[in-house]
């Protein structure tokens, strides 16, 4: 009895183990993943839309125009503090020596060339969603920026958190194969979609995490405590902000709330970002948020 017992907790352990090993696997892309030949016009679009400067440009270097993406921010969070890396040009500071299929695995699987999950403090289960092309554009775009040979910061992480392999559990748990926002919608609410669930990332401030850091779905743009742990990032569903269509275009334009207060914060940086695309663009994403649902 007691050897069936043994056998059968033997049996079981292999079997946890063989799934841990599965589920954290890192993904892969085929290594023939052709990326269409990128636009660096629409690159730098997609890039201001994803605001990828935001985190990993040095402020005050560079123009606005080409930033050096030389890293260095410092996130802090519950798990310790997160420093955004070198991703200019340089071969050997930066990705300067990555192809088309790392950075598309970078960016859209979490998954760094030599094959390790990257910790979601990157916003790459929003940029999932970020089609071939954009990619290809993206990548087209950031070559033509200033390469900096800054050496990345490592993290300042406690253990486990500083155990990579561990977060292919997370991402199990975390990453949504599909947009939250579902229905039927207008081409110009699923352009509104695209922008705000995928580049813009809107939700990775203004939705709340439970206790893994996942993202609360339930109370999807319902607002969330500050970073700063200064007060809080606004609900921002339709019924509680009560902005019309064109308010909302305005605010992404210039900032400005239908109370003529500006935008501050962070929000400051979404909004000269959000500035930069076309019009169209603006008016989707105002359409997409007049979509999601309210929640108090
Ligand atoms: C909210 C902050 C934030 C934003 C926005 C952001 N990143 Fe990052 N990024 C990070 C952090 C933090 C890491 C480090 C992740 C890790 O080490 O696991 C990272 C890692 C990377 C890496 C891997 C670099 C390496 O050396 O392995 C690439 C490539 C990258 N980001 C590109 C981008 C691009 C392109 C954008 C815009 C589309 C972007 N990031 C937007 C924070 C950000
Ligand atoms: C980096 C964090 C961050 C991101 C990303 C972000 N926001 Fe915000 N947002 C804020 C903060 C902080 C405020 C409060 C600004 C203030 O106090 O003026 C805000 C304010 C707003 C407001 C005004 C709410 C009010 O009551 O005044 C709207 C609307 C809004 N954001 C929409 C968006 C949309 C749409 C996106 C994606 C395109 C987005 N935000 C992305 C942090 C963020």
């Amino acid at each position: 009895m007691i050897r069936v017992l043994l056998r059968l907790a033997l049996f079981t352990a292999a079997v946890a183990g063989l799934a841990f090993w599965a589920v954290t696997r890192p993904a892969t892309l085929p290594a023939d993943t052709a990326l269409p030949a990128g636009d660096p016009v629409n690159g730098a679009l997609v890039f201001a839309a994803a605001g990828c400067a935001s985190c990993h440009a040095e402020p005050g270097s560079g123009s606005p125009d080409a930033p050096v993406l030389s890293g260095g921010r410092a996130f802090k969070t519950d798990f310790g503090t997160f420093y955004a890396p070198n991703i200019s040009p340089d071969p050997d500071a930066g990705i300067g020596s990555w192809t088309e299929v790392d950075f598309a695995r970078a960016l859209t699987k979490g998954v760094s060339p030599d094959g390790q999950h990257y910790y979601p403090a990157f916003p790459y289960t929003a940029y999932a969603f970020m089609t071939p092309q954009d990619t290809g554009d993206l990548l087209a775009y950031m070559r033509t920026l200033p390469a900096s040979p800054t050496v990345s910061q490592p993290h300042d992480l406690g253990f486990p958190f500083s155990i990579r392999r561990g977060l292919g559990v997370w991402k199990v748990l975390n990453q949504s194969a599909d947009y939250h926002l579902q229905g039927e919608l207008s081409e110009q609410e699923v352009r509104g979609r695209y922008i705000a669930e995928g580049l813009a990332h809107c939700s990775e401030c203004h939705t709340e995490r439970d206790a893994l850091g996942g993202l609360n779905r339930s109370r999807w743009m319902a607002g969330a405590p500050s970073p700063t742990g200064k007060g809080r990032i606004p609900n921002i569903t339709p019924g509680v902000l009560g902005w019309s269509e064109a308010d909302l275009t305005a605010y992404f334009t210039s900032g400005l709330t239908p109370e003529y207060d500006s935008a501050g914060g962070d929000m400051a940086v979404v909004i000269e970002n959000l500035a930069k695309l076309p019009e169209a663009d603006r008016a989707a994403l105002a359409a997409y948020m007049l979509r999601i649902e309210t929640v108090r």
